[in-house]
């Protein structure tokens, strides 16, 4: 089967053409244009702005993917689109041009859930699984742990109580001069660094609970930049900024992971797949490695391009979704939940 995968929930506009094959998903071909020099002047994506650049990149880049894949619109067997959630312009854009495409080729369409398309990128390295395993979706909108029980029924467990992972990292970048999206910079100058500038205090919650909190980070991180004069502009080859940056990714990967071993064990989980923007980071991928041969469980992280927002992973999750009987009734939903 083959499946046109397209996603533009934010501000990656991305289409890709997946083989799904009895030996899981193959990709075939993925276009994928970026807005990071849009949105770069403000520190982060402006939705207006999002969605207009989604209009002038959409032709192209569903172009692009069906000529690499050579193949034409109408050898494809389905086509896939987020649904939600996002920003509803940015959704609107690739949706809308799914549905006249699929009309018009007389196509199966489905509709994707965003975070079961994060999930569906874990297919491509993985596509034997065992299951249930828990899924950590950590971007620069998500931090949610969730239960699946196979590729595409996911139940929450906890998520953040404040702001996602990925904003520690944009905010923080953005605070040092460092340019969006805060993540690869951040991580590039963390491996950089000769030393660390030591950790910051993990939050404390009333309840007891191993749970996440960011916003303190970022308070914390705050604090720091200011009480070094200079040191907010002071650039990437300033040895104070790299080692920052390695103390913020040795922070986020240890706070990350710290409640998985018991979640793992109270969910009987046999696996941990760790998607989205986030799951790029290399502290993150390492410490998961440890903690993951340690307590005995199978660890799927997508390759990077797959974690951050793609076609690609939407595709994968696609292939396995039923086509509405209905498909011109179903809109783009900015807060779409699970069914
Ligand atoms: O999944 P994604 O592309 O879009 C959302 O759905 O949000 O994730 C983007 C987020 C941004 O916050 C970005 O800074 C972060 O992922 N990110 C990283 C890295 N690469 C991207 N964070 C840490 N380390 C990275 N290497
Ligand atoms: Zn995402």
């Amino acid at each position: 089967m083959w499946v046109l995968g397209l996603e533009s929930s934010c501000d990656d506009c991305s289409a890709a053409v997946v083989e799904e094959t009895a030996n899981g998903p193959m990709l075939r071909s993925m276009a994928k244009q970026s807005q990071d020099h849009l949105h770069g002047p403000y520190g982060g994506v402006v939705p207006e702005l999002a969605a207009r650049e989604h209009l002038i990149q959409i032709r192209n880049v569903i172009q692009e993917a069906l000529d690499k894949a050579a193949i034409p619109l109408a050898k494809l067997d389905r086509i896939a689109v987020t649904q939600g959630p996002g920003l509803v312009g940015s959704l609107l854009t690739l949706f809308s041009a799914s549905k006249a495409l699929a009309w018009r080729e007389h196509l199966p369409w489905v509709p994707v859930h965003h975070l079961l398309g994060h999930l569906g990128a874990a297919r491509f390295a993985a596509p034997d699984l065992p299951f249930p395993a828990l899924a950590l979706l950590v971007s620069g909108g998500h931090t949610h742990l969730y239960r699946a029980s196979d590729w595409s029924h996911l139940e929450l467990i906890q998520k953040t109580r404040d702001d996602a992972a990925g904003e520690a990292f944009d905010k923080t970048a953005r605070m040092l001069s460092l340019g969006y999206p805060g993540g690869p910079v951040v991580d590039t100058l963390a491996k950089k660094a000769t030393r660390s500038a030591g950790s910051f205090s993990p939050p404390k919650f009333r309840d007891g609970k191993a749970s996440w909190s960011f916003s303190g980070l970022k308070t914390a991180m705050k604090l720091r930049i200011a009480a070094e004069p200079g040191l907010d502009q002071a650039g990437p080859e300033d040895e104070r900024v790299q080692a920052l940056c390695r103390s913020l990714n040795e922070t986020v990967a240890s706070w990350l992971l710290k409640p998985i071993p018991d979640i793992a064990r109270a969910a009987g989980a046999k696996s941990l797949i760790i998607s989205g923007g986030v799951a790029c980071n290399s502290e993150v991928r390492a410490q998961a490695k440890l903690m993951a041969d340690r307590i005995g469980l199978r660890l799927a992280i997508p390759e990077p391009r797959f974690c951050t927002d793609n076609g690609a992973m939407i595709a994968s999750a696609g292939a396995l979704l039923v086509p509405p009987e209905d498909p011109w009734a179903i809109n783009a939903d900015a807060d779409l939940k699970f069914a």
